[in-house]
């Protein structure tokens, strides 16, 4: 029976760029959907910007623009980066729209009605010069454990503490600096610690989909029972679920002056989207979606894809809201991890914090990335690693080496000496072929989203294909006389083999199956019927060639066009280089909200200022001689990161290469990568020396004993 899925991905910020973080969550969202898709399934795939809160609010007001008109800029901007790769919603609406405030407004009524909402008083820092209360990151000060100046109101980046923002010492705004006052105002909790939700949830996480998969991944399931404790426990918090003026948001309906928190209506957002969809569409039923009691009886799915990072958010507070407000719940939580790059944290300073944008300005095909970051999800909240070289390796070797070389040495040979036309082909090729296809297991590797094992198997099959190829040599056969009717059906065979991979494929690189489909001139592959070879006299087009291999030199330009160096108008993003989840980007928007950087006229510098250098530990594990440089070092330094970083340092005078292996010393980490004659140098060491020369020595840094590497120096 054929599934209807309403399936979703997180809604991203209307105040940042889509950068790759994002692109990994989104790439496995819209591989599954057109997956189901090619089975049959009724897919809505539903996205919109998340544009309520206090950072919205600031930066249009930094830009000197209305909220509206920042969020209507944005949704285009995101919604052309999600078409270049390929992330086809079905609609991509925004949580600022009447549908969500319609669905907001519903929910939390409902949620009076059954006792699910609270008042109370609390007391929270205010801004007496802006005139507004101040979220925890907007509040700035010493904190409380380690005394570290200039730390957010949450937790600590330099001891790691979690906190109040009361507890700050000698606290400030971030938004105007001014010190912040103690204000009481009343606001409107959900009672998540009400035992009939906590009762719920526990019910709920041990939930499967309508294809039987569990509807929590494991780790998923574990942060589940963290969080919710042991049966009788309970350890959850009612939820703060208003805002007061100034606000970026819906207004509270009977409640002047408050407004919904940002995370109310985000999710809702979900159902906002799907809403639209179906008013454009008209054939939609979408209470069979969104009611309890009509989702149950038809069977309809809601899916949501999602980040590690806003679990919480979507398996605490958004099923419960859903359930107390008489709404369907989610059928099953798909949650990828954090991106890293070569290893380690994107980083601006690095160019690794790389924008979707600019990956195609840079004339990247998207789907490069679709493929590798395809092969790197396993169906868990493992972090993934772009590993560039990878990346490069993977796409020449498997879709331009093996899969696309099927098509190019045998298209020709058939519009040329064949008319375009086909012959039948090798029955017996045709069946040891399709004999070693397990068309159920990269099914199902689709359907648990081990995209990484599907392409695994899907490879292997290429393998074979050109193995056929191989030892027929379509080449030979044409040079030799009497060979016609074999290169015919050789080519012919080869082509239905590369229709068929080209069907695995198709839910990974779209683009490049709709290429195939015009080429082979046969309709939409699907994953349907039994599949029988390309008939005799069926004619092709023309072979245009469907893909170019990657070259390091691209992603050099891609990395340059992302990096920033340190000067000031950039230090402050720099400083802070962030990982980065794969759905959002709220570690990174806190960087757009850090206090503008002093200087004062007596030539001193601020905390801030020091504060953006990223000084580090590192240890020499390796250093030798420059050819041909009179003063330069080569030094490989282990600073924590999976690989050493490299650094040319002017200190030949002074020592012997040998002396230095093993040492520790001091580099400063987020220093421009500078690219040198004798290849890249990522960052400095530090060295004492007197200016006037008379010592005549430098003299590179040691930390005390016990320092190791990668630790901050301050
Ligand atoms: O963390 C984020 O990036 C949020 N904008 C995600 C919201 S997802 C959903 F709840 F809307
Ligand atoms: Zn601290």
């Amino acid at each position: 029976m054929s599934r209807k899925i309403l399936v979703s991905n997180a809604l991203p910020y209307a105040n940042g760029d889509i950068h790759l973080g994002h692109l990994v969550g989104y790439i496995q969202g819209d591989i599954w959907v057109r997956y189901q898709r090619m089975r049959g399934n009724t897919v809505y795939y539903v996205c919109a910007d998340d544009t309520h809160g206090t950072p919205v609010m600031l930066r249009a007001e930094k830009e000197g623009i209305t909220p509206e008109a920042l969020i209507n800029r944005v949704h285009d901007e995101h919604l052309r980066d999600f078409t270049d790769f390929s992330v086809a919603f079905d609609h991509y609406h925004s949580t600022h729209s009447p549908e969500n405030r319609a669905y907001a407004e519903d929910i939390y009524g409902k949620l009076n009605t059954a006792a699910m909402i609270d008042t109370r008083s609390i007391e929270q820092y205010y801004d007496p010069v802006k005139e507004m209360f101040l979220p925890d990151r907007f509040i700035k000060g010493e904190c409380p454990k380690c005394g570290a100046a200039d730390q957010y109101g949450d937790n600590c980046e330099v001891c790691g503490a979690a906190y109040a923002p009361t507890e700050l010492k000698n606290p400030y705004s971030a938004v105007s600096g001014a010190k912040p006052i103690l204000k009481t105002s009343e606001h409107f909790f959900f009672r998540l610690s009400d035992e009939r939700a906590v009762a719920f949830l526990r019910e709920w996480t041990r939930g499967s989909n309508a294809a039987g998969a569990r509807r929590l991944q494991a780790e998923a399931a574990n942060k589940m029972k963290e969080w919710l404790g042991e049966e009788g426990e309970n350890k959850l918090s009612d939820w703060d679920i208003s805002r007061d003026a100034p606000y970026f948001g819906f207004e509270i309906p009977g409640a002047p002056g408050k407004y919904f928190y940002v995370w109310l209506d985000a999710p809702i957002g979900y159902l906002a989207s799907f809403n639209k969809l179906a008013q454009k569409r008209g054939d939609i039923n979408v209470e069979d979606f969104t009611d309890a009691t009509r989702a149950e009886a038809s069977g309809t799915e809601m899916v949501h894809f999602i980040g590690k990072d806003i679990l919480y958010f979507h398996a605490l507070f958004w099923p419960a809201m859903l359930k107390f407000a008489g709404y369907r719940t989610p059928s099953q939580l798909c949650v990828n991890g954090f991106l890293t790059v070569d290893g380690a944290k994107m980083s601006k300073s690095r160019g690794t914090f790389i924008t979707a944008r600019s990956y195609v300005e840079q004339k990247l095909n998207p789907e490069w990335l679709r493929y590798y970051f395809a092969g790197k999800s396993n169906g868990t909240m493992e972090d993934v690693d772009l590993n560039l070289d990878d990346m490069i390796a993977k796409v020449n070797s498997d879709l331009v080496g093996k899969f696309v070389n099927i098509a190019s040495r045998c298209a020709g040979f058939i519009t040329k000496r064949f008319d375009a036309c086909l012959s039948a082909p090798d029955a017996a090729a045709i069946t040891e072929f399709s004999a070693a296809w397990n068309a159920g297991l990269i099914a199902n590797c689709y359907e648990e989203r081990d995209y990484s094992r599907a392409l695994r198997e899907i490879m292997h099959l290429a393998d074979l294909a050109n193995q056929y190829v191989n030892e027929h040599k379509p080449w030979e056969l044409a040079k030799q006389e009497g060979q016609e009717a074999r290169l015919h059906e050789v080519c012919s065979t080869a082509l239905t083999m590369f229709r068929d991979l080209t069907r695995y494929l198709k839910p990974v690189l779209p683009t490049l199956a709709s290429q195939v489909e015009t080429f082979l001139s046969i309709p939409e592959l699907t994953w349907a019927g039994a599949w029988s070879p390309l008939p005799a006299g069926h004619t092709i087009n023309a072979y245009a060639h469907l893909m170019t291999r990657i070259e390091r030199k691209q992603i050099d330009a891609l990395l340059a066009a992302n990096r920033e160096s340190l000067t000031p108008a950039t230090a402050a993003a720099t400083a802070n280089d962030t990982k980065v989840s794969s759905s959002q980007q709220r570690h990174a928007e806190k960087q757009q909200h850090a206090a503008p950087a002093t200087e004062t006229s007596t030539g001193h510098i601020s905390i801030d200022d020091f504060a953006k250098i990223d000084l580090r530990i590192a240890k020499i594990i390796d250093a030798s001689h420059v050819e041909g440089a009179d003063k330069l070092i080569r030094l490989q330094l282990d600073i924590g990161e999976e690989r050493p970083r490299q650094v040319f340092a002017g200190i030949k005078s002074a020592y012997d290469p040998a002396t230095l292996v093993g040492r520790l010393t001091v580099m400063v980490a987020n220093l421009a990568p500078r690219k040198m004659k004798f290849g890249m140098s990522e960052g400095m060491v530090l060295a004492a020396s007197d200016p006037e020369g008379k010592t005549g020595g430098l003299h590179i840094l040691s930390p005390d004993s016990g320092a190791t590497p990668g630790m901050r120096v301050k």
